[in-house]
Formats: structure tokens, C-alpha cells, sequence
């Protein structure tokens, strides 16, 4: 049957990520695993990109956030004072004629997605979607954690440890780029639903009558912050969640959604998760969590916003979104901020001294941004190939470049080319790739 245009779409840019190196199957080798990805060469250094440019407007230029690296492995009675291990789990069912395993929610019909037999399910059984291990040389329950299925956990557990070594005063958050790991059921579309996946997450710690407040401020600075980096803005929502939507510890939550090729779908969630985690946490530990505020001498459990993004949700929504077929080109349209490779280095010619100059102008650039060489082919194929990396500018030397100390600027959505002294190469780029 012939793909719509959006299955066309996503299949198209999945390959791109193959050939490009943005993105391969993990332990591809072996037939792969199914849930999990790896990022190649291009692929890391966007989702770098991503990370660095979230870690600057979140914590670095904030003098209200700092910043924690927590262990993936904690204690397992994190996990029981956060609820996971009674309820982080999905209902599933299974299909009786093929043997297909799916989240009972995602079923339309009754009927099965694979072999499409109708109501031939098993009953519901609840799954956990925690990893479980052990540390250490036993294998009993005494040694049983888990994988951490959220970063967040790691922030409220350091609590303490922030406000009695930094000089915070609530409000201030705490935030943390991070994996997490679900056994999800069906991982699905790509990256987009993965069983290890990077979070960004970041808790806003307040007085709970200031709470409303800091949700609608976090709720419109992270919307924002996508259409910053170049997300369209006809493709992203804010969808308030309905009341019986909300998890248990949730006074009120809103998602970004992005229009993905295969559907709307949630890039982050901004949850008013009220004191309970903090409260949770110092019933179970039995360390006092609550925070004792010397402006009015109050004591009180502080109440946390947490907006939570996910890295390779975020990673997959750039690229797509940055994707463009034109008639002679593919392209990636990345914000010069988020390009892998910020800018290109090409000889005309493979003598009369241009590819020592365009060689040495690629290492004086590498100092500063990530910068590739290529002399290989015609110039017209070395463009494309910029294109379909995203590279935001290509510089060539050309046999004028001898002569009169010029070279070609090329930039990448416009096609435009203009010729620029070769001493102010850095200073454009710098102009360009580093101005607000
Ligand atoms: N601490 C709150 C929390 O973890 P969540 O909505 O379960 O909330 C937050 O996850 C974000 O993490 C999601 O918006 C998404 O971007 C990302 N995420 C969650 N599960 C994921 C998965 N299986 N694969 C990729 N990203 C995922």
C-alpha cells in the first residue's frame, strides 16, 4: 500500500539519519534491540547541541537554578517513597492468535494491531516499567534496585544537601540532564518512545501560594524555548491536561506537544507536583525536608513545578522539523546554534595552495566550533552534502582567493554567496554563530 505523505516523511528522514550518521539501531550487528538507539558522529553533536543549549537557558544564565549529576542506581526505597513500585506501571494485554504484546490503552476496536483478529485479548495485567537489578554479588531482595525511570528523583533526594551547602533561597529549582530507563511495552516511532532515553529535568521549588504562579511562568518559558531554537510554531501546542488525566501527585499539568509526522505527541510535561514528593521523601528517610524561610519565619514543605523534557524527544523534533525536500536538494534547516557542524572548508581545486589554506582555515575554526574539511568531488556535491548535515556555512577557496586574500561564503537556506576577506572569516562566524 503507497505511504501517505507523512509515513513517506518520517521514513525518509529515519533513513537520512542512517546515512548521515545522525542516528543507528543499537547493536545493530547483533539484529539490534528493540527500544534502544545509538547516536553516530553528526547525531552527537546535536543532541549535544540540545543538552548545551537547555543547560544555558535553564541553569548557567539563571541565578535561581543550579545544576546536580546524580547516580542512575539509588537506593531502592527511593523508588517505594516516589510510588514507582506500586504504581509505575501500564496495563497490557496480549493478543491470544499471534502472540502480540501491546499497552491495553493504545487498542482500538478490541482489536489487534498486528494480525487484526478482534477480541481475542488476554485479560489486563499490570506491568512495572522499572528495570530491576542488583547490586552487588547477591541476588535476593535485600539487593534489588532499579534503573532510575525519571531523573527527578536524584534532585528531590539532594534537596537537603543543595539547600544546606548553596546559598538558595526558595523560589530557586534544581536541575539535571540525565538517562532514564523504562521497560516500555511497545517502543515505538523511531526514538520517540525508547526504553533508554535522556530526560532534562528541572524542579522549581516554591511557597505553595506561589505556585499557580511559577506553573503559567515555566508553562510559557518552555514553549518558548522550542520556537527559540527554531520549532515551527503552527506545529507546537500547549494542551492543559483534564482533571481525571492528572497522575496522583499532580495539581495541575500541561504538555508541549509537537506535530510529529506520525501525529501530535508529547516533547515535555510541566507538572505542578505540589510538596508531595518532598513530603514522601521525609516520611520515608525520616529527614526533615521541609525548608524554613528566615525573611518570615515560616517553616513549610515547599511546593515543586518540574518541567520535564526528554533530550531525544526534543533531538527527533528538531530534526524533523528541520527537514525539508526541495527540487534539487534535501536540506536540514538546524538553528546555527543547534547544527552539528557549524561550517564547511573547501578547496576548488586540489592544488595551487588551496587546500593548505582551506585546511588551515578548518583547524583555526575547529579552536572554536565543530568545523569539517572536504575536498572530495564536485563543489556543487560537496554542498549537498553540507545541506543534508545541516551545516548553516560553506567557505571555498578558490583561484581568486590567491590573488585578492577573498573567499566564497555560503549560506545554507538561502543558497546566498557572498565573497569575504579571508581574515574575517571568524569574525562573521563568530557574528553569526554566536550573536543572540
Ligand atoms: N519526572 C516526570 C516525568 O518523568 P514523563 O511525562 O513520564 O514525566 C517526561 O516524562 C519526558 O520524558 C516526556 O515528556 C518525554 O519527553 C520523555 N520520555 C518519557 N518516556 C520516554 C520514552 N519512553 N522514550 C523517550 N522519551 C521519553
Amino acid at each position: 500500500m503507497a505511504k501517505n505523505p507523512q509515513e513517506q516523511k518520517m521514513q525518509n528522514v529515519v533513513s537520512l539519519c542512517r546515512r548521515k550518521a545522525f542516528i543507528f539501531q543499537s547493536s545493530e550487528i547483533y539484529g539490534g534491540l528493540n527500544g534502544c538507539w545509538d547516536y553516530g558522529p553528526l547525531g552527537v553533536e546535536l543532541k549535544k547541541n540540545i543538552k548545551a543549549a537547555w543547560w544555558q537557558d535553564m541553569v548557567t544564565s539563571r541565578n535561581d537554578v543550579e545544576g546536580v549529576d546524580c547516580s542512575i542506581l539509588m537506593n531502592a526505597r527511593v523508588w517505594e517513597a516516589s510510588g514507582h513500585v506500586k504504581s509505575f506501571t501500564d496495563p497490557m494485554v496480549d493478543c491470544t492468535k499471534c502472540k502480540g504484546r501491546f499497552r491495553a490503552d493504545h487498542i482500538t476496536n478490541n482489536q489487534c494491531p498486528t494480525c487484526g483478529t478482534k477480541d481475542q485479548f488476554t485479560e489486563v495485567r499490570h506491568f512495572n516499567l522499572m528495570f530491576k537489578t542488583f547490586v552487588g554479588a547477591l541476588e535476593d531482595s535485600s539487593s534489588t534496585t532499579f534503573l532510575r525511570p525519571e531523573t527527578c528523583q536524584g534532585i528531590f533526594a539532594n534537596f537537603d544537601n543543595v539547600i544546606s551547602t548553596c546559598r538558595v533561597k526558595v523560589p530557586f529549582g534544581i536541575a539535571q540532564i540525565g538517562k532514564a530507563f523504562r521497560n516500555e511495552i511497545n517502543p515505538r516511532n523511531f526514538t520517540f518512545r525508547s526504553r533508554e532515553f535522556e530526560q532534562m529535568e528541572m524542579e522549581f521549588f516554591t511557597r505553595p501560594e506561589e505556585a499557580d504562579k511559577w506553573f503559567e511562568y515555566w508553562k510559557d518559558f518552555r514553549y518558548n524555548w522550542y520556537l527559540k531554537y527554531g520549532l515551527k510554531k503552527e506545529r507546537l501546542h500547549l494542551r492543559p491536561h483534564a482533571t481525571d488525566e492528572l497522575a496522583h501527585y499532580a495539581a495541575g499539568c500541561a504538555d508541549i506537544e509537537y506535530d510529529f509526522p506520525f501525529g501530535r505527541a508529547e516533547l515535555e510535561g510541566i507538572a505542578n507536583r505540589t510538596d508531595y514528593d518532598l513530603k514522601r521523601h521525609s516520611e520515608f528517610s525520616g529527614k526533615d525536608l521541609s525548608y524554613f524561610d528566615p525573611t518570615d519565619n515560616k517553616r513549610f514543605t515547599p511546593f515543586v513545578i518540574e518541567p520535564s523534557a526528554g533530550a531525544d524527544r526534543a533531538t527527533l523534533a528538531f530534526l524533523v522539523d528541520a527537514y525539508e525536500e526541495e527540487a534539487e536538494r534535501t536540506v536540514l534547516r538546524f538553528h546555527p546554534k543547534l547544527a552539528p557542524i557549524k561550517v564547511a572548508f573547501f578547496p576548488l581545486v586540489n592544488k595551487e595552495g588551496m587546500p593548505e589554506l582551506a585546511e588551515k582555515l578548518t583547524f583555526a575554526c575547529k579552536k572554536r566550533w565543530n568545523s569539517f574539511y572536504d575536498d572530495k568531488g564536485a563543489i556543487g556535491r560537496r554542498y549537498r552534502r553540507q545541506d543534508e548535515a545541516g551545516t548553516p556555512f560553506c567557505v571555498t577557496v578558490d583561484g581568486e582567493t590567491m590573488t585578492s586574500q577573498t573567499v566564497t561564503m555560503r549560506e545554507r537556506d538561502s543558497m546566498k554567496q557572498e565573497r569575504i576577506a579571508v581574515d574575517q572569516v571568524m569574525p562573521y562566524l563568530e557574528k553569526q554563530l554566536n550573536g543572540d
